[in-house]
């Protein structure tokens, strides 16, 4: 299989951005090159491998989605209060705030202009997708907002608030290189239904090693979602089985501002495992992952060309960072 990873960290670190404005370059360099699993670009590349033996010329519509996803990376950690991404200052502490929004707005329009400039015959295409990925994932992020000050979220409300957040842009980044590809539409569609499935799998596992995930591995800071009083899998499904008095700690202790982080986050933790929460969100991500397998099977490309993009699948579902 080829090298997929080191043609995207080669393309990206060939990127050449102005060097003035310093404040609005320097961040995007800095966000660019600090590592980060690359999943979203190599599912383009995956995906465009499938029909395309040239799957190089997706690496345009690679570094459009590392890009976008970069951008909302920048405001997420604005938005969450985040101190640590990939082990290192988060870009509104290392500088600050309308340094996030500014330097992040402009990796949105870099996002678009790698496309534009990919030569891409589809590019109208190409850009509609993203932009209707870009504008969902704004919705995912309000929901993720809006929660936070709620008790009384669904499992259903849940699921359709990472679906928008984080699941249309692996669908998207499928799509898009079997788009680049030249595949047939309902290939270009299955891919995307592929992307959702796995992408609810993959921000189920975020909520999971949010709190549960080895901080020397991580790259974030551990227990930011219950520090934020986010609604994720694990405490939705704790707030519904949990007794009466459980149900109370819980609010209790999500609503206290003045405990200390690693106090909440060892009380909550405890209610978690008492209820079996780990194992329950992990079967989930399991479900998925068998959802998207049966939508992989209805892939009409030779099982041997499509093991890699498999592979790579699984090797997500198992990761700890
Ligand atoms: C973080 O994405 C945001 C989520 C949707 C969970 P990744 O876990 O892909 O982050 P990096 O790019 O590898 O750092
Ligand atoms: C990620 O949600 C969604 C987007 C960045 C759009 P999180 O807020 O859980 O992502 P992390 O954990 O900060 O990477
Ligand atoms: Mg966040
Ligand atoms: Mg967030
Ligand atoms: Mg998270």
């Amino acid at each position: 299989m080829e090298n997929f990873l080191a043609q995207i960290e080669n393309a990206l670190s060939q990127q050449a951005y102005p060097t003035r404005p310093a404040g609005l370059y320097e961040p995007i360099a800095y966000a660019l090159s600090g590592g980060g699993k690359r999943v979203r670009p190599h599912l383009t590349l995956l995906a465009c491998s499938l029909y395309s033996d040239d799957p190089e010329k997706a690496i345009p519509a690679a570094l459009s989605v590392e890009t976008y996803h970069n951008h909302t990376l920048l405001h997420d950690d604005l938005m969450d209060g985040a101190d640590l991404r990939r082990g290192r200052p988060t870009v509104f502490r290392k500088w600050d705030a309308n340094t996030a929004i500014l330097s992040g707005d402009t990796m949105l329009i870099l996002a678009f202009n790698h496309l534009l400039e990919g030569g891409y015959p589809n590019a109208a295409e190409l850009l509609q997708l993203l932009a209707r990925t870009a504008r969902e994932v704004c919705e995912g992020q309000q929901y993720d907002m809006n929660f936070e000050q709620r008790n009384d979220v669904t499992e259903a409300e849940y699921i359709e608030m990472i679906r928008l957040k984080t699941s249309v842009l692996l669908a998207c980044a499928l799509k898009m290189g079997a788009l680049v590809a030249g595949a047939p539409a309902d290939q270009a569609d299955l891919l995307y239904h592929f992307g959702e499935q796995i992408g609810l799998a993959f921000q189920l596992q975020d909520d999971y090693l949010d709190c549960y995930g080895d901080p020397a591995v991580f790259g974030k800071q551990i227990g930011g979602d219950i520090a934020s009083a986010k609604k994720t899998y694990l405490l939705i499904n704790a707030l519904e089985s949990a007794d009466e008095k459980q149900r109370a700690d819980l609010n209790r202790l999500l609503s206290d501002e003045a405990m200390p982080r690693a106090e909440k986050l060892a009380a909550v933790i405890q209610i978690y495992n008492a209820l079996d929460i780990p194992a329950r969100c992990q079967a989930r991500i399991s479900a998925y992952y068998e959802a998207a397998r049966e939508v992989f099977n209805q892939l009409n490309v030779a099982p041997e060309r499509k093991q890699p993009l498999w592979d790579f699948a699984e090797k997500m579902l198992h990761r700890n960072k």
